[in-house]
């Protein structure tokens, strides 16, 4: 995998940002795979000035979820259908046909499951995904232990995650649903590039486990290191335990730029 530490998490949207406005004009109608948090936001802001300024047309461009809450009703402002719809396709000028997310409130959730996997593949699978990482090494929802070969399905979060994602709750952990479905790990791996962006001291230690430990379930993000194709950006706080960072570094500096990421 490619790693690149940038100064700060701006730097990092604007990185990201430049490499999705690259795949737009290769692939206009390109499948983004989006992911939710609060690590992402500086990539969509990015990618909505390049917009606004003309740079790229992401008229055509399409948008999926990682994952969704399970049992928030519909139109909720933190199910990640409303976030993304409010990060990502308005401010980009997305129609919202072009999106796909699966269900959290359908009465038959495996179903629902099945269908995202579904639909991804009559999609045509996803072009870029975009991760984040949580504390305890989780992408999407694929909390540690969580099979490498995962699909589409049900999983239950861990109290971290709840006490983490509490914040976007109004602090209240008691409305942080226990329930989501995720993209599996299996599912994450078929996309054509996975791009993970980690930015503060918090994330130091599961980017050094991803990065630089075994590739392990119990840190689910280390199955990056199985895709031929997988760039983690990180900032100066989330590249603080890197051993290799002094390569990581010189690599970057020396790359040609035609190359991209
Ligand atoms: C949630 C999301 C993940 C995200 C993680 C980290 O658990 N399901 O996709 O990566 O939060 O969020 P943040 O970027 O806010 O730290």
């Amino acid at each position: 995998m490619e790693v690149v530490i940038v100064p700060d998490a701006a730097a990092g949207g604007e990185l990201i940002a430049e490499a999705v406005a690259g795949l737009l004009r290769r692939k206009p109608d390109a499948l983004l795979g989006v992911a939710t948090g609060s690590t992402p936001l500086p990539v969509y802001q990015a990618l909505a000035g390049l917009v606004r300024g003309g740079a790229v047309d992401a008229s055509r461009a399409r948008v999926c979820q990682l994952d969704e809450y399970v049992g928030l009703p519909a139109g909720h402002p933190e199910s990640y259908r409303s976030v993304v719809l409010r990060e990502v396709v308005e401010p980009l000028g997305l129609s919202p046909d072009a999106f796909l997310g699966p269900d959290g409130s359908a009465p038959d959730v495996l179903a629902a499951c099945e269908a995202y996997d579904a639909a991804l593949a009559s999609a045509g699978g996803v072009d870029l995904q975009l991760l984040g990482i949580g504390t305890d090494g989780h992408i999407g929802f694929n909390e540690p232990c969580s099979s490498l070969a995962s699909r589409t399905r049900i999983k239950t979060l861990t109290e971290q995650t709840r006490v983490d994602n509490a914040r976007f709750f109004g602090g209240d952990i008691s409305q942080v649903p226990h329930h989501v479905i995720t993209q599996g790990i299996g599912t994450i791996l078929e996309a054509r590039h996975l791009v993970l962006l980690a930015t503060g001291e918090g994330k130091a230690e599961a980017i050094a486990q991803t990065v630089e430990g075994p590739v392990a379930a119990v840190v689910p993000a280390s199955a990056l290191q199985l895709h031929p194709h997988a760039t983690v950006v990180v900032d100066e706080a989330a590249a603080s335990e890197l051993k290799l960072a002094p390569y990581f570094r010189a690599t970057f500096a020396a790359k040609p730029d035609w190359q991209g990421l």
